[in-house]
């Protein structure tokens, strides 16, 4: 049998690298995987533009789907890669991403270097030796991690995936690749999957696992994907946090050992650590230079995301689902398929990875009408909390009305029936709307928010339940709970998590959202909340011997009732909140349209908590409120139009009580919005350049602290930047601040909007710069001259 191995190497552009560094082959050759090497039989390999320049002999072409001539076993045509003398045969999946990205990122710069990177790559290359695309237990030495880890129905543990087909498929959006695979000796198969978007630079893998053993086989580790790196300065940058103070770039050197990182709430997977990650291959990470890779696991559970240096060659890049208290069970013919895991490759820094997720996420079905602009909505919760009344909600609705804001939210405390939901111990679960608060029902509310011209929105948490309700007393089985034991109970003292491994649950949640839509059609917009992790491991719906299904079954629980819901209610725009940004991820984006970023709207903190986030997900899903003065939770008083302008960066939204406001706020916020409709295309659909980071240090003692970052549309012929002036005192100088993405050839003129209220446009109003010139020399914001000690902010559009 011909013996071909999977590749899955983001070693070619690294490798064209070195070689352009004059590296020795041997230092940069990957590490001895050959006993790991997936193999196949006879098999045709994938054909592709980009690796044309690879091949002497190319595989006959159909259309797609396409699959291999001859199938599995016999006649295929092999593919021969005269630079690759490995084996019989190559099939250089990720190779061919890798090289994809590279192509596509270097053609839209209308270069000819990629097929000189392709070519002069070859002879290293050729010193590579072979890679598994799933390092298996079994079929790995005692060094390396498998990605893959199972016991069979008999007990025995090893894996020796060998391929039996391929297939390939080409469509408009994407080409994929699926290899079918079956271990040497047992009934058990695994079928990789690997797509390449044609529009952006991503590549997605994931993995079917399926089996006809005689009894369940149990997985005890599936990671969607693994990579191997080159050795080398390698950083990590991941996102850490917590509650109220979200998304922290945590950026550490990998050295040697195993880095891992992972998240076992169980609903929520991102407050703490989150399951998107960039790794820079020069050392410390730049913004818009120097090579990262971006990889995002789709999934909105428990997830384990390792860096393996287990020897001195090289690292080993592993992601998937959690296998901590998550050996899976999977009975004959059961099909089981992994999250897919998405990477991108960027020569552009940090910057060029989050544009690439950004524009995957909003064109690729990432994000729920992910190309859609939002609304402009006010939410009731920390203004008024759970003290709802018909009256104050109305009063609220004249405010945002007239501040000319398109939508009203209410949050928490509109429902309950026996028990009454005042506070956060009661009533979760008892969906019915309680009219000692509402008299009229929602019918008056969706009624008055037609008449004042704007949309309704409502606050619902379809997946908790309080032990203080209705609901748990006619159905305590559908909550979440281990056999026997005590249960541990989350916020107000009452709060569990309901099964949805249950159909039934997920029966309840789909009728408590049809219940809803159905009843008032005129419900525009929902907030769905997520507030407790899971506490109590167990299920009364799972049997005894599958308990261990149940970190992975709720999410696909949830997601399956998603799905129904988003079959019936497209048009619904949904958020995603779990106590703030707890659920920041791409296993559940693509039924959302965006997500609360965090429960803290302290403006400054915004800035910090707003950047890093925008790492991975774009501008129109990130909901951004203007807060109260002073903060409630934090007691920092900030300027209304500081307030605004962090907002403004993002999806605007306000979330105070506008009784309170006095009549600059209002006047400012009027202002906010108005400019902000102009703009709004732009900041929220545009491509984001990070031009100062609030972590950087400030270069000279008297200088400022700032923040500035920058929308730029695909033309480029319209932009948007934001200065924060993060610190500000008496003498202080300005930073000059370049920007980036513009068309160096074009003339911009320069006009500051959401002017601070009686004050006239700074001094760079109406001047005009060339692209070159603003990337090159830049701009001193005025954030420190004309506003003392406070907050002092900019926006400056550019056309
Ligand atoms: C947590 C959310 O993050 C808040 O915005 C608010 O909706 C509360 N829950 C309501 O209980």
């Amino acid at each position: 049998m011909k013996r071909i191995y999977i590749f899955i190497c983001l070693l070619l552009p690294l490798v064209a690298q070195a070689q352009q560094n004059s590296y020795r082959p041997a230092e940069i050759a990957y590490p001895s995987f050959q006993t790991s090497a997936l193999q196949m039989g006879n098999t045709t390999l994938p054909q592709s533009d980009v690796i044309l320049p690879f091949t002497s002999t190319t595989p006959s072409q159909s259309n797609s789907p396409r699959r291999a001539p001859g199938g599995g076993h016999s006649g295929g045509t092999t593919v021969e890669t005269p630079g690759l003398p490995i084996g019989d045969a190559v099939i250089p999946l990720s190779v061919i991403a890798m090289i994809f990205v590279l192509f596509k990122t270097l053609r839209r710069r209308k270069s000819m270097l990629c097929s000189v990177l392709a070519f002069t790559c070859l002879p290293i290359f050729a010193e590579c030796e072979k890679v598994s695309a799933l390092p298996t237990f079994g079929d790995i030495d005692h060094i390396h991690l498998p990605a893959l880890l199972v016991q069979h129905a008999d007990g025995d543990q090893s894996l020796q995936l060998r391929a039996q087909d391929t297939t390939y498929m080409d469509n408009a959006q994407y080409k994929e690749t699926v290899i079918a695979t079956k271990d040497l000796v047992q009934p058990f198969f695994v079928t990789l999957h690997v797509r390449q978007w044609k529009a952006v630079p991503i590549t997605e893998t994931w993995y079917e696992i399926s089996h006809t053993e005689k009894k369940p086989v149990r997985l005890q580790r599936f990671d969607s994907g693994y990579l191997p790196l080159e050795n080398g300065d390698l950083y990590l940058v991941h996102l850490h946090g917590n509650w109220a103070g979200e998304a922290v770039p945590t950026i550490e050197r990998l050295t040697r050992g195993v880095k891992s990182i992972r998240n076992s709430d169980g609903a929520r997977n991102a407050h703490l650590d989150a399951p998107q990650v960039m790794i820079s291959l020069d050392g410390v990470p730049q913004e818009n230079s120097g090579r990262v890779l971006g990889a995002a696991l789709c999934w909105s559970g428990n997830f384990e995301i390792r860096v393996a240096a287990t020897d001195e060659k090289g690292f080993h890049f592993y992601a998937g689902i959690d296998p901590m208290a998550s050996e899976y069970i999977l009975s004959p013919k059961e099909v089981f398929t992994t999250p897919h895991l998405a990477y991108t490759f960027s020569n552009e820094g940090m910057g060029g990875v989050s544009r690439a997720f950004h524009r995957w996420v909003r064109t690729c079905g990432m994000l729920h009408n992910g190309n859609a602009t939002r609304s402009i909505l006010l939410n009731s919760w920390e203004g008024i909390y759970f003290d709802i009344t018909e009256e104050r909600i109305i009063a609220m609705m004249n405010d945002i009305a007239a501040f000319g804001g398109e939508l009203f939210v209410m949050d928490d405390g509109w429902f309950g029936g026996k028990y009454q939901r005042n506070s956060d111990d009661a009533a979760l679960g008892d969906w019915i709307v309680d009219t000692r608060k509402l008299p009229n029902g929602l019918e008056a509310l969706t009624q008055a928010a037609k008449d004042r011209h704007i949309q309704f929105g409502i606050w619902i948490e379809p997946e908790a339940v309080n032990t203080r309700s209705e609901l748990f007393e006619q159905h305590p089985e559908w909550a979440l709970q281990e056999r026997g034991r005590e249960l541990k109970l989350g916020r107000g003292g009452t709060q569990l998590v309901l099964d949805m491994t249950n159909p039934k649950v997920q029966d309840f949640v789909f009728n408590l959202v049809d219940n809803l839509l159905t009843k008032h059609p005129e419900i525009a917009y929902i907030k769905w909340d997520a507030n407790a992790s899971i506490q109590n491991c167990g299920s009364t719906y799972l049997p005894r011997d599958k308990q261990s299904n149940l970190y992975i079954d709720y999410h696909l629980g949830l997601i399956k009732t998603l799905e129904r819901i988003r079959a019936k209610y497209p048009d619904v725009v949904i958020q995603n909140c779990a106590s703030g940004g707890g659920r920041a991820n791409y296993g559940l984006m693509p039924y959302f349209d965006e997500f609360w970023v965090s429960d803290n709207n302290d403006a400054l903190q915004r800035v910090y908590i707003q950047w890093g986030t925008s790492y991975f997900f774009p501008s129109n899903s990130m909901a951004q409120h203007i807060g109260g003065s002073p903060y409630l939770m934090t007691g920092r008083t900030t300027p209304i139009k500081f307030r605004c302008d962090v907002a403004m960066s993002g999806r605007l939204g306000m979330e105070l009580q506008p009784a309170h406001m006095t009549d600059t706020e209002r006047a400012q916020c009027t202002t906010a919005f108005h400019d902000y409709k102009e703009l709004r295309e732009l900041i929220q659909l545009g491509n984001l350049y990070r031009l100062v980071s609030p972590y950087e240090p400030v270069p000279v003692v008297e200088q400022q602290q700032v923040a500035s970052l920058m929308y730029v549309n695909d033309a480029k012929d319209h932009a948007v930047l934001f200065a924060y002036g993060l610190s500000s005192f008496m003498k202080q100088s300005s930073r000059r601040i370049r920007l980036a993405g513009l068309d160096p050839e074009r003339t911009y003129t320069l006009r500051e909007r959401n002017v601070r209220h009686g004050e006239q446009p700074c001094a760079l109003d109406g001047q005009t710069f060339t692209g070159a010139y603003l990337m090159s020399v830049g701009l001193e914001i005025p954030l420190s001259t004309e506003y003392a000690i406070d907050y002092p902010s900019r926006i400056i559009e550019l056309k």
